[in-house]
């Protein structure tokens, strides 16, 4: 069994840490925010994330937190799982993965760097030269992305598709693929520079699916076809694939939105322009803004009308807001002056933009609306069609960006519907004045 440094206690260096141990390794979590780290070393989680807090009380005897970074010495694997936020140019922010790289202590033996965080092509060469520089040339360096997805980080770790390991040195590639021997996966060996080209290009096939989508939703909209009943019909294709075609209001989050500027910078650094990455960001950044005009359908103006946003994490099962498209929404109602509410079951509504008002719970959320908005798919909302949410609003229109609800069902419940790709009945629209 192995002795684990991780490099930040966020959701992939946490995930990272109690799926290791799990595993049998000792590990020892360094981060900056001492918050964080007492939390965190007090069995406290500082996010919401399903079977983190199980695994880390489960295995607290091998997994340790602390500020100081002289603690790692003596592990062989040193974990790089910093945030690599945008920069205003788009271009990722790697700057607290050099301060990791400037922070390192005196190492002894061969010790490996292994990069999790997602990182533009070419960062492990520059940092193999910066470790060279920094007189570290006994230090291995290795790139290992991570797949995992929020809300089900525990198990895309331990049941991950593959298993990507990039490196220098084949010793060092075949050291970090054995910190993986328990878990059956296949293992995709390649040159680092591939490694980090196979991440950002993972997300933005993803993303890609998902604009794709909502593009076919739009264009069913204007036809009078159910692009639920048409992903149905082009996901069972083998060739295509089920999933990641599900129409909506658009991606967010701490990856996709940033990982698809990275790339699209990435390819115009070096002189292409990157046309469908382009493309895709441009089409998500007008799916999130469609709500407004389904609204302004049935509604007219929006000035003084009240909308509750049900869900405001970027998607469910987790509390994580960064890009979520709900903070977008409620940016242009509020523009738009309206009243805004919101709802969520663990997501913290004051990093809305000001002037929404927190809701505990659902039915407070839509009592007196104008119109309720599923922004984010919780499962708790599955039943929000119900006789006493219906009488409780002033205006019964549900307005479904996740298409979660059953048409016929929620329009026979007496609400007006709205989904994201799906025909219109003529008689949900009720423009008031
Ligand atoms: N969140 C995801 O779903 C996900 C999935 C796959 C890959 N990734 C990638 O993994 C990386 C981390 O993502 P995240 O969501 O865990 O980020 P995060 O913001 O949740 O966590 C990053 C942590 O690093 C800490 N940190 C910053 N500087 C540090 C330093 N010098 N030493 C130690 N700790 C430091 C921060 O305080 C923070 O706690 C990013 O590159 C991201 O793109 C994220």
């Amino acid at each position: 069994m192995a002795r684990v440094g991780i490099f930040g206690a966020g959701w992939v260096g946490v995930c990272t840490a109690v799926c290791f141990a799990e595993l049998g390794h000792e590990v020892v979590v360094r981060d900056v925010v001492p918050e964080k780290v007492d939390a965190l070393a007090s069995g406290q989680m500082p996010f919401h994330e399903a079977d983190v807090a199980e695994l880390l009380e489960r295995n607290r005897e091998r997994i340790a937190f602390t500020l100081d970074v002289n603690d790692i010495v003596g592990c062989e694997f040193l974990f790089v799982c910093v945030d690599t936020p945008p920069t205003y140019s788009g271009d990722a922010d790697l700057s607290r993965v050099w301060t990791v790289v400037d922070e390192l202590p005196e190492l002894s033996g061969h010790p490996i760097l292994v990069m999790k965080s997602t990182v533009p092509v070419g960062t492990g060469e520059k940092v193999r030269a910066g470790l060279d520089q920094r007189g570290l040339d006994h230090v291995g360096y290795a790139s290992n992305p991570e797949f995992l997805a929020e809300g089900t980080a525990v198990r895309d770790f331990m049941q991950p598709d593959r298993i990507v390991v990039g490196a220098f040195d084949s010793d060092d590639a075949d050291a970090v693929a054995s910190l993986y021997d328990k878990i059956d996966a296949p293992m995709v060996r390649s040159d680092v520079n591939s490694a980090e080209m196979i991440k950002l290009a993972a997300n933005a096939a993803l993303m890609t699916r998902i604009s794709f989508i909502n593009e076919i939703a739009n264009v069913c909209e204007a036809t009078g076809a159910d692009v639920v009943k048409v992903a149905e019909g082009i996901g069972l294709d083998k060739r295509i694939g089920s999933r990641f075609l599900s129409a909506g209001i658009g991606f967010g989050g701490s990856c996709f939105p940033k990982d698809s500027l990275a790339l699209k910078q990435l390819a115009s650094n070096s002189g292409y322009h990157f046309q469908v990455l382009a493309a895709v960001i441009e089409v998500n950044e007008l799916q999130k803004r469609r709500v407004i005009g389904k609204l302004t359908r049935h509604l007219g103006s929006l000035q003084g009308k009240t909308v509750a946003l049900l869900g405001i994490s970027y998607k469910p099962n987790t509390d994580d807001m960064r890009e979520a498209p709900s903070i977008v929404l409620a940016s242009r109602l509020i523009a738009e002056g309206a009243h805004v509410r919101a709802w969520d079951p663990v997501a913290d509504v004051a990093k809305l933009p000001r002037g929404v008002e927190a809701s505990a719970t659902v039915l407070d959320a839509i009592s007196g609306a104008d119109a309720a908005v599923i922004v984010t798919e919780w499962a708790e909302l599955a039943g929000v069609a119900s006789d006493e949410n219906r009488k409780a609003m002033r205006n019964p229109l549900i307005v479904d960006g996740r298409n979660l609800l059953d048409p016929d069902a929620t329009r026979s419940a007496g609400f007006a519907y709205e989904g994201i790709g799906r025909p219109t009945a003529p008689a949900d629209v009720r423009v008031e004045a």
